[in-house]
């Protein structure tokens, strides 16, 4: 046991989060059904599965924006089950969405301010624009990580689809978080957009965790460190890209299906 102990420790001694049997009904439906993963500091670790296998809701639970039927999440070693979205935002866990999550009406500029508010102080968060010295700053960061200064001052809803994409990345770090969720961040791209924002994903990270929904397959094997394979709810492997591809299961249920989406 002591030893099992020990060959244990240097392994959650960099997870960065644990998910441990999480689950949760929709009526009958099971839509994450005892799923259990650990995801490593600095890694890209990948969730891949058909349409419908509960990917979305498995980011919606460890974000907080639903509560499970059952199971627990731990970010950092802190047991953050059943927190809100925005108590985990300020603990350092920030998500996109698979649907567009932008301000269209407002420039590529202060749709950044208006998430990097988020690092001023409790009290200062309404200061006028000039004074959130804190936000500003996080926003010529990222501005320049973006490569956006040429569009900094154009509405969200003229930039490209492409360009919206990577603008929600760069607003998801605004908190400067320590895990990122990313959901299906290609979806509705050109081939060469894809590459370009898998190449940004793969930058990214070693700074930050990220853990990614994604339906290019050939990306996903790219970019990861560790693929998750969800089928109806379960997760049905895990491992080395290389792993995953291989295994005879995962390819019956899911790429032996010849219709490649996560
Ligand atoms: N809020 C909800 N209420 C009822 N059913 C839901 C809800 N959210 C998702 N589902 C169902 O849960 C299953 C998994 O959905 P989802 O997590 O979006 O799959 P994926 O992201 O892998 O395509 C689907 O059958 C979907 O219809
Ligand atoms: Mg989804």
């Amino acid at each position: 046991m002591l030893e099992r102990q020990k060959t244990l420790l240097p392994q959650s001694a960099s997870a960065v989060l644990e998910v441990n049997g999480l689950t949760v009904r929709f009526g009958a439906l099971v839509a994450v059904n005892d799923v259990s993963f650990v995801a490593q500091r600095g890694h890209i670790t990948s969730v891949i599965g058909p349409n419908g296998a509960g990917k979305s809701t498995l980011f919606n639970l460890i974000s907080g924006a639903i509560r499970p039927s059952a199971g627990s999440v731990v970010f950092n070693g802190v047991d953050i089950t059943g927190k809100s979205p925005t108590a985990l935002m300020h603990a350092g866990l920030s998500r996109s969405f698979q649907i567009t999550n932008l301000f269209f009406e407002l420039s590529v500029y202060e749709n950044l301010r208006l998430a990097s508010q988020v690092l001023e102080p409790a009290g200062r968060a309404i200061l006028s624009i000039g004074r959130s010295t804190l936000a500003l700053e996080r926003v010529d960061e990222l501005i320049a990580q973006f490569r956006l200064a040429d569009k900094a001052h154009e509405l969200a809803g003229y930039l490209s689809h492409g360009e919206q994409r990577r603008l929600e990345i760069a607003v998801c770090l605004s908190s400067r978080p320590k895990l990122l969720l990313l959901d299906e961040p290609t979806q509705g791209m050109s081939h060469a957009d894809t590459e370009e924002t898998g190449d940004m994903i793969k930058s990214l990270a070693g700074d930050v965790s990220i853990l990614l929904v994604e339906h290019d397959v050939g990306l996903v094997m790219k970019l990861s460190d560790h693929v998750i394979v969800m089928n109806q709810g379960a997760k049905l492997a895990e491992g080395l890209p290389a792993e995953v591809r291989a295994n005879p299961a995962v390819q019956a249920a899911y790429f032996g299906q010849g219709k490649h989406h996560a």
